[in-house]
């Protein structure tokens, strides 16, 4: 959709319209981004939302941009072998023992202090009429649900274990698309953040309830984990990509390096992907062949060296070394994949369902691309009672098992083992592609796992190579691989042309995936702006 002077595009349309209503009362992009997020925790509760956390990328027009980090931290009493011996298969995934310290709330109110315009009280207004007054649950809800009702039924006991989730919002069984959904207690938290500020979620009657919920069910969250959670800010991580200028996030989330790594590698093979693209054309076997060996290098390096560089010695500049990505790149070969080893730019060092993606331009072209999470769907299952919201399993993002990949595949090395308040890698990738003047040419980001890296970046890709417009760019079925495990993902679309042959020709293991990723992107247009929210996860943009 085009719109002419601002626009926001979040996976649901009510947040959208949110951050909207924001920008129509002359608020800026940052009033909006805040309205928008905390929407988003009442109308895709299992995705995102005051339980979790995040990192916004924001790009003001006057020259400042900065990256806040408010992912969720390990508790204090979290050491790195806390799971090593527990019985409990999914401890660091589902329940008490998986939620890690929620900032979502910290972060939100950081970034209107730091760049917003209005009073946390207006910016909150969208969110708690739309959890006092219900919204109904779309076709995603519904399928997140069944999700989580699969698994809840897996054994007996989990439905008790997980009541509030049940009762609240799984409805006991019975919700489904159109079904209502009213969260009056998280209208209570909203009410006692707009009249208290930070205290009034991490200090009080809330936090008791969150400390409560994660140690009934054998959690260590503790009310001074909650009092000791800080946001971080961080310049944003700076790349290139076709003359632009990208902005994404830095460690501890991986997106930014991957991103940085891939356009390297791609853009030392460029004749050959702008031949190919020519040529062969969008999603033909030799273009995402060539993506995804990129992309299995630039993995392998983020299993191998990335964690919180707050805790552990990150080797960027030997990541990022233009001769090593260049001999990587060089190492592809277009016949054939090669064996895992292979893969990965950097030297040893030795001496060292959910998510939600949202984008917002305002007026005078201030940028946010902000991403966030509980992590997976419902996060950690375990609810706060009385205050009607999910706490995250962001926990399962570290390596909580040596050698042990997680729960989205992944395999990680001991820079991202856990210890008290260190966060747990990130694959968030919010990313804002700017022109020559600093404007914005374009913004992206995702949820799903590992693949909102790959998201983004075939969004981003889809664009620039092969000048999609934003529809376009989100819409397109998409590939991906993390390079551990050694599969090469397809959507279905995909999957039933000759694409999956000519892949496994070249020796990939090609399996189905649906859906890979869910992609929001804003894009500049000659007109105003052109906004785009993945069908994917059913979300619509909204502007003016
Ligand atoms: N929990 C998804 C991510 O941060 O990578």
């Amino acid at each position: 959709m085009i719109f002419e002077r601002a626009a926001v595009a979040a996976d649901h349309g009510l947040a959208s319209a949110a951050g909207v209503e924001m920008l129509r009362a002359g608020g800026n992009a940052v009033d909006a981004a805040v309205a928008t997020s905390f929407a988003l925790s009442v109308v895709r509760p299992y995705s995102c939302g005051i339980g979790g956390g995040g990192f916004m990328l924001v790009a003001m027009r006057d020259g400042r941009s900065v990256c806040i980090n408010y992912r969720d931290c390990a508790p204090a009493a979290m050491r790195e072998d806390f799971f090593e011996s527990d019985p409990d298969a999914f401890a660091s995934l589902r329940g008490g023992k998986s939620v890690a310290v929620p900032g979502h709330v910290a972060g939100m109110l950081h970034a209107l202090a730091r760049f917003g315009t209005m009073p946390i009280a207006r910016v909150l207004e969208p969110a708690m009429r739309l959890a006092r007054e219900g919204y109904e649950a779309d076709a995603h809800y519904e399928s997140s649900a069944k999700e989580v009702m699969a698994w809840l039924d897996g054994q007996v006991g989990r439905r008790e274990r997980f009541g509030m989730l049940w009762d609240l919002f799984l409805q006991r069984g019975l919700v489904r698309a159109g079904s209502r959904v009213k969260l009056a207690g998280q209208e209570r938290v909203f009410a006692k953040i707009a009249s208290d500020g930070l205290a009034g979620f991490y200090e009080g009657e809330v936090a008791a309830a969150m400390v409560a919920a994660a140690r009934r069910d054998g959690g260590v969250l503790s009310l001074d984990d909650l009092r000791a959670f800080r946001v971080r800010e961080h310049e944003p991580f700076v790349t290139s990509w076709g003359g632009r200028r990208v902005l994404s996030a830095p460690p501890p989330s991986s997106g930014g390096i991957v991103l940085a790594q891939v356009f390297a590698m791609l853009e030392s093979r460029g004749d050959e992907l702008r031949a190919i693209a020519r040529e062969q054309g969008h999603n033909s076997a030799a273009y995402a062949h060539l993506v995804c060996e990129a992309l299995k290098h630039a993995f392998a390096d983020r299993a191998r060296y990335l964690g919180d560089g707050d805790f552990v010695k990150l080797p960027i500049d030997e990541m990022l070394r233009p001769e090593r990505l260049r001999a990587a790149a060089a190492r592809i070969e277009m016949s054939r994949t090669q064996a895992s080893e292979s893969y990965g730019v950097a030297e040893p060092v030795r001496d060292d369902h959910g998510t939600s993606h949202l984008c917002v331009v305002d007026e005078a072209g201030n940028s946010v691309a902000c991403t966030e999470t509980i992590n997976f769907e419902f996060g950690s299952l375990v609810g706060v009672d009385g205050f009607d919201f999910m706490l995250n399993d962001s926990i399962d993002d570290f390596v909580t098992r040596r050698g042990v990949a997680n729960a989205f595949g992944l395999m990680h090395d001991g820079q991202n083992l856990p210890a008290p308040g260190k966060r747990p890698l990130s694959c968030m990738t919010p990313t804002i592609v700017q022109e020559a003047d600093g404007s914005c040419f374009m913004m992206a980001g995702a949820s799903g796992g590992p693949r909102i890296i790959t998201g983004t970046l075939q969004a981003i890709l889809n664009a620039t190579v092969f000048d999609m417009n934003a529809d376009a760019s989100v819409a397109s079925p998409r590939f991906h691989h993390q390079w551990s495990p050694d599969t090469l993902q397809l959507e279905p679309a995909l999957l039933e042309t000759s694409l999956r042959d000519a892949l496994a020709a070249r020796g990939h293991v090609v399996t189905k995936r649906a859906p890979i990723a869910a992609v929001q992107v804003i894009r500049k247009h000659a007109k105003g702006w052109e906004a785009a929210s993945d069908p994917r996860k059913g979300g619509s943009p909204a502007g003016y």
